[in-house]
């Protein structure tokens, strides 16, 4: 009698899925925004979806400085499969794109310290029109997954219904677990249920994904950004419990080096995926990418403000009638993250502020542009004033305050002064 309760207290508390894998945020690559289901090999060999892309993008992974950054997944996404099941059932890669397999696939991301995602769907069919992962197939796939050694597996939902996703998003968490090899697990399933309570349980969620996707997918666009950016802190209030270390919201991927984004929109996109401790895919073309956009893709703060492994995803604190936004993200060793954002569209904007206003405790902290390098010390009273181009941010990382000595300072006698030496130094571990 007492053992079904004490199973369910148990599932319950349990806080994350328990596979050990995404204690930070993961970072790699995802072919869907940039690639999408470009399967015409014939005529875009470079561009469409077959291994000789994954090799491409992993060669540029291990070799231009992206693997020891963190960016380690290259995933596959739609369009991969044959459209047919082989004669035992299981899903196969397309033999013409992908004539190796993904077994070899696996492998060759495997020797260079890379991992391989892959992508099913819960409904009959993949959104593409491809062999769906319906319920009576899940172990199947899971286990065919497992034995391509596969690292992370993206389960989307078009062509399922809201009784089937609710069975199958928790049994394929099952399946997975039951393979025995660790495999990141991404559901789609918030994303086709509006993305909010309580027609979606975050709680569930955090106990059986790593990550999900809440909302619409991104297209390559500053307005497909925004929409993102705007959906997200609306309903900061509910997304951010529901993330940590080990189950993520995923706002979707990073389309720096694309077409759509300007660069001051790039350092936005970057800065405010920082702050909400979102997955790092980029989906762009690594073998073409221009300087600029790496240097944004690269920048080791922001990389190491996304992966603070306390993981709390951080929220707007401020919609000023000047149309300037202030986000905050909490980091270990009592640092922040603040992002100054502009939503204008005339020139860059002086906002003047201080800590204090932004409800920091007393103290004088030591301040990087993450973007600049800069540093300087701002005491929590002290105004300053931030240049925020159109669209663009300037992104702050804020050191844990050296306090004013209370003592001291009601004794009146001698009001401390920090000098440079005595402000902690503990910028991010990665600069
Ligand atoms: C499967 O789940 C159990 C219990 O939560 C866990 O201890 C184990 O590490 C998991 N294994 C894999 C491969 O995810
Ligand atoms: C969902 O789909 C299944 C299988 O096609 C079907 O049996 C079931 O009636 C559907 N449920 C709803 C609520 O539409
Ligand atoms: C952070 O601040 C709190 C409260 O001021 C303090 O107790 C704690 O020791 C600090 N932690 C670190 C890592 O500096
Ligand atoms: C600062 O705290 C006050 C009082 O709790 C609150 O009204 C205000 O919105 C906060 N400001 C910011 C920027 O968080």
């Amino acid at each position: 009698m007492f053992q079904p309760l004490i199973i369910l207290a148990l599932a319950v508390s349990a806080s994350a899925l328990n596979n050990g894998l995404m204690k930070t945020p993961p970072m790699g690559w995802l072919a869907w925004e940039r690639y999408r289901c470009d399967i015409d090999c014939d005529n875009d060999p470079k561009n469409c979806i077959s291994e000789k892309l994954f090799m491409d993008m992993a060669d540029r992974l291990s070799e231009d400085g992206w693997r020891e950054l963190g960016y380690t997944y290259i995933n596959i996404d739609d369009c991969w499969s044959s459209k047919d099941r082989d004669k035992d059932g299981r899903l196969q890669a397309d033999p013409k794109r992908f004539p190796s397999g993904i077994k070899k696939l696996a492998d060759y991301m495997h020797v260079r310290g890379l991992k391989l995602g892959i992508y099913g769907d819960m409904g009959t069919y993949t959104c593409g029109g491809y062999p769906g992962t319906p319920l009576d197939k899940i172990t199947l796939d899971a286990q065919t997954f497992a034995e391509w050694e596969v690292d992370m597996f993206k389960y989307d939902g078009c062509y399922s219904n809201d009784t089937e996703q609710a069975q199958g998003y928790p049994l394929m968490s099952k399946a997975l677990n039951a393979t025995g090899r660790p495999i990141g697990y991404s559901c789609s399933w918030p994303a086709y249920q509006g993305g909010l309570p309580p027609k979606v349980d975050y709680d569930l969620l955090g106990d059986i994904c790593n990550l999900w996707r809440n909302y619409d997918d991104i297209q390559d666009s500053w307005d497909s950004v925004l929409a993102i950016v705007d959906w997200f802190f609306k309903n900061q209030d509910i997304l951010i419990p529901a993330a940590g270390p080990g189950k993520w919201n995923d706002p979707d991927m990073l389309i720096i080096g694309n077409f759509g984004l300007s660069m001051d929109q790039s350092r936005s996109q970057m800065a405010l995926w920082a702050i909400m401790a979102a997955p790092l895919f980029m989906s762009n073309d690594l073998r073409t990418l221009n300087s600029g956009a790496r240097a944004i893709l690269q920048n080791k703060m922001i990389i190491s403000i996304n992966q603070d492994p306390l993981g709390i995803q951080g929220k707007r604190i401020l919609q000023d009638k000047s149309h300037i936004e202030v986000f905050w993200r909490p980091l270990s060793n009592n640092a922040s993250a603040l992002v100054f954002f502009s939503r204008r569209t005339d020139m860059p904007y002086r906002f003047k502020t201080s800590l204090a206003t932004l409800n920091y405790t007393v103290g004088s902290y030591k301040v990087t542009d993450v973007y600049t390098y800069e540093t300087t010390t701002v005491k929590d009273s002290t105004e300053f004033v931030v240049s925020v181009n159109p669209t663009g941010v300037v992104m702050w990382y804020v050191s844990a305050p050296a306090k004013v000595n209370s003592r001291l300072f009601f004794r009146g006698s001698h009001i401390r002064t920090f000098d440079h030496e005595e402000v902690p130094n503990n910028i991010p571990s990665l600069l």
